[in-house]
């Protein structure tokens, strides 16, 4: 269990929008606009093809770490590693945890010296694989917050809140429950700076490049 859990922390450490800008314009993601390594920054500094790229690949990685959990249980239960009877008690916490080691692997990249995003893309791709209903109605608070805001930021943190009562709503797991109430909180903490900067009503809306927020 704990070796899944480290492999599913690498998968999240994966510096995507750090390699890509690095390798794209030849400069660190973290020195240029808000500092993060995510596709919204990327956006920012390559533009709407390597964001959309970006965005995809760290969703994939939250998509991944949850099947790799499934992929485990499958395993072991067929080897009789772990008695069946438990297996389906354990299996959802141990993706709530696998979740969570992927979410800090983003932010807290093993890869650049734990430093990186801020977890929204790959929580993404966490939720559409627990449950795809609750993945998509996240998506969709997002879509709607960014549709009237054009702020990036402030979706994320409706969607980051939406995320625990949707779970309850579509009655899943306490597991899956407390994953949102704690990916919640944590990607909440994550955007502090940009919560500063949405109340002086400095933060940059969608589309505003050049803006230097670091
Ligand atoms: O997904 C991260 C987004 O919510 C904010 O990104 O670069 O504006 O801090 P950024």
């Amino acid at each position: 269990c704990g070796t899944v859990l480290f492999v599913t922390y690498l998968l999240g450490s994966i510096p995507t929008g750090y390699t890509a800008v690095k390798i794209l314009k030849g400069i660190d993601i973290r020195e240029v606009g808000s500092g993060s390594t995510g596709a919204t920054n990327v956006l920012r500094a390559l533009g709407k093809g390597p964001g959309a790229f970006v965005l995809l690949v760290d969703c994939l990685k939250g998509v991944l770490s949850i099947l790799l959990v499934h992929w485990f249980f499958e395993f072991a239960t067929s080897q009789n590693l772990i008695p069946q009877t438990i297996n389906f008690g354990w299996e959802p916490w141990m993706v709530t945890l696998a979740g969570m080691c992927a979410v800090l692997g983003h932010s807290k990249s093993i890869f650049l010296g734990f430093t990186g995003g801020k977890s929204v893309a790959t929580s993404l791709g966490i939720l559409l694989a627990m449950n795809w209903q609750v993945g998509l109605a996240t998506f969709g608070v997002f879509a709607i917050v960014v549709a009237i805001s054009r702020i990036v930021s402030l979706s994320s943190c409706f969607g980051a809140v939406a995320v625990s009562i949707l779970m309850v709503l579509f009655h899943q797991p306490l597991a899956y429950v407390l994953f949102g109430v704690a990916g919640g909180i944590y990607v909440i903490i994550r955007h502090r700076s940009n919560i500063q900067r949405i109340l002086a009503g400095t933060e940059p809306k969608l589309g505003q490049k050049s803006i230097e927020i670091n």
